[in-house]
């Protein structure tokens, strides 16, 4: 298996652990790391809705917890989108902290019963 389907069978797997009581909408990251570990990450709501952490910032944060600093890639998968999301504007600027310019963000969503992944580089 190629690391990008890992990386996304890992984001859909952690996707499963978000919480998203308030907008139904579970997400999960997998960011994969220079030593070619994979952390991972889901968003968590708040019912203050603002403090709402994102995937892709959970795993960048959880990553950067256990001393990992280096990113090749990360996949970002939206279970309960049709078409790929694409991160926010907070999530964007947390990556372009740790991401190289040329470090590909690939993000996904699920259409009708089969997983279509939608990869696009996103420049920050
Ligand atoms: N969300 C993410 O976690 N990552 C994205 O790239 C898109 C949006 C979350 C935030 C919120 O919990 C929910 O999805 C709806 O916006």
């Amino acid at each position: 298996m190629n690391k990008i389907n890992e990386l996304f069978e890992e984001a859909v797997k952690i996707s499963e652990n978000a919480y998203a009581p308030y907008s139904n909408f579970h997400v999960g990251a997998a960011l994969l790391c220079a030593d070619g570990s994979i952390e991972t990450g889901v968003n968590v709501e708040n019912r203050s809705f603002g403090l709402t952490n994102c995937a892709e910032r959970s795993a960048v944060f959880t990553a950067i917890s256990k001393g990992k600093k280096e990113f090749k890639a990360i996949a970002i998968y939206c279970r309960d989108a049709d078409y790929p999301v694409s991160p926010c504007g907070a999530c964007r600027q947390v990556l372009s902290e740790f991401l190289d310019k040329n470090t590909p963000v690939y993000f996904a969503g699920k259409t009708g019963n089969s997983k279509t992944y939608d990869e696009r580089d996103i420049s920050f």
